[in-house]
C-alpha cells in the first residue's frame, strides 16, 4: 500500500491564475491613501533625504501629484503642511491663510471630489516646541486647552474644503471635541478619522525630517502616545474614540501592530486604517539601496500583510510606487 498524504496543500499553488483565485487578501488601488507634505513658501518641491522619492512639496507640485495621483485611481490623500513661522500654540495650523488650509481649497478646485482629501490635524508640525499640544506652565502638554486648538483646527480645515480631518495628537477627549465642534459650524458632512491606536514610536524619525520637527528639549511623545508595549489598551483607545463619534479608526504603526489591526478589525465594524509609517518605508529603501533586499517586492509583501491583519485603508508613501504596480 502506497500512502498519500492527506491534503495536498501544492494542488492550489501550481500556477499563477490558482493562486490569483484563490488568495485570501486582495491589495487593490481603492485600499491606499497617500500622505504628501506641502511647504509654505517653496517654490521648488524639495527632496526628503530620509524618505527617498518623497518631497516636500510646492502648492503647484501638489496640485500635479495630487492629480496623478487621481489618474492612478488612489482614492484618497493626506495631507501635512509645514509652516514658515512656528510659534508656543501652533497658530498657523487654524489660520484661515495656513498653508494646509490653502492647500486643501487649492485641490478642491483641482480634483474635485475625484480624490478624498484628509488633512491630519494636529500642532506639532507649528508649534515651536514641537510637541502635539499647547504646554501647560510646567511644561506638560496641557491636554484641555490642546482640545480647544484642535477644534479651531477642525473648523478652519472643513471650511477649506477637507472631506475628512484627522487627528493624531492623542489627546483625550479628541474626537468628542472635533464632532461637536464640526457639528456646531455646520460642518456635518465632514468626516473623523481618528488616529485611535497610535503608539510613541521610534519608526517616525523621517517624517520628523520631513516637516523639520525637533521636540523641545530633546523630549518625546510617551505621555500622550501608546507605549508600545500594550495591546489591550489598543482595544480601550480605540472603543473611546468610535464613542467620541469617529467615522473611521487608525492603528499606527501598522508592520510593528499587526496584532492590533487584526484585534480591531475582529471588535469594529467601522472601517479600519492602517498607516505604514515613515521608518517602515525608510528601512525598505535603505536596505535596497544596498542591494540587500527587492525593494518593490517587499514593499508589496509589507502592504499585503497589513490588509491580511485586517486593515480596509493602508495609508503609505508607497502609494504612487504600488499602484502602478498592482
Ligand atoms: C503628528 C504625526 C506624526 C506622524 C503622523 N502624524 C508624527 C508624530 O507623531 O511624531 C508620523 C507619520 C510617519 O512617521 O510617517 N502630526
Amino acid at each position: 500500500m502506497v500512502s498519500f498524504p492527506a491534503r495536498r496543500m501544492r494542488r492550489l499553488r501550481r500556477t499563477p491564475a490558482l493562486r490569483r483565485l484563490v488568495a485570501e487578501a486582495r491589495l487593490s488601488v481603492d485600499d491606499l491613501v497617500a500622505p504628501l507634505f506641502v511647504g509654505e513658501g517653496i517654490d521648488e518641491p524639495r527632496p526628503i533625504a530620509s524618505l527617498p522619492g518623497m518631497v516636500q512639496h510646492s502648492r503647484e507640485s501638489l496640485r500635479k501629484e495630487v492629480a496623478a495621483l487621481a489618474d492612478l485611481g488612489i482614492p484618497g490623500v493626506m495631507l501635512f503642511g509645514i509652516p514658515t513661522t512656528r510659534d508656543a500654540e501652533g497658530s498657523q495650523a487654524w489660520a484661515p491663510d495656513g498653508i494646509v488650509q490653502v492647500a486643501l481649497a487649492e485641490l478642491r478646485v483641482e480634483v474635485g471630489d475625484d480624490v478624498v482629501l484628509m488633512a491630519d490635524l494636529c500642532l506639532d508640525e507649528y508649534t515651536d516646541h514641537g510637541h502635539c499640544g499647547v504646554l501647560a506652565p510646567d511644561g506638560s502638554v496641557d491636554n484641555d486647552l490642546t482640545l480647544e486648538r484642535y477644534a479651531q483646527v477642525a473648523l478652519a480645515q472643513a471650511g477649506a474644503g477637507a472631506d475628512v480631518v484627522a487627528p493624531s495628537g492623542m489627546m483625550d477627549g479628541q474626537v468628542a471635541a472635533i464632532r461637536s465642534a464640526l457639528e456646531r459650524g455646520g460642518h456635518h458632512r465632514v468626516a473623523i478619522l481618528a488616529y485611535a491606536a497610535k503608539y510613541a514610536s521610534a519608526l517616525y524619525g523621517p517624517f520628523r525630517d520631513a516637516v523639520d520637527v525637533t521636540i523641545a528639549g530633546g523630549g518625546d511623545r510617551r505621555s500622550y502616545q501608546q507605549d508600545h508595549r500594550n495591546r489591550r489598551e489598543a482595544m480601550a483607545e480605540v472603543a473611546l474614540d468610535v464613542a467620541e463619534g469617529a467615522d473611521l479608526v487608525m492603528v499606527k504603526p501598522a508592520l510593528a501592530c499587526l496584532d492590533v489591526i487584526a484585534d480591531v478589525r475582529r471588535a469594529l465594524d467601522v472601517p479600519v486604517a492602517a498607516y505604514h509609517v515613515s521608518g517602515e518605508y525608510a528601512m525598505v529603501h535603505a536596505a535596497a539601496e544596498r542591494g540587500w533586499i527587492d525593494g518593490p517586492a517587499v514593499a508589496v509583501e509589507q502592504l499585503q500583510a497589513v490588509k491580511r491583519a485586517g486593515a480596509d485603508i493602508i495609508v503609505t508613501y508607497f502609494a504612487r510606487e504600488v499602484a502602478g504596480a498592482l
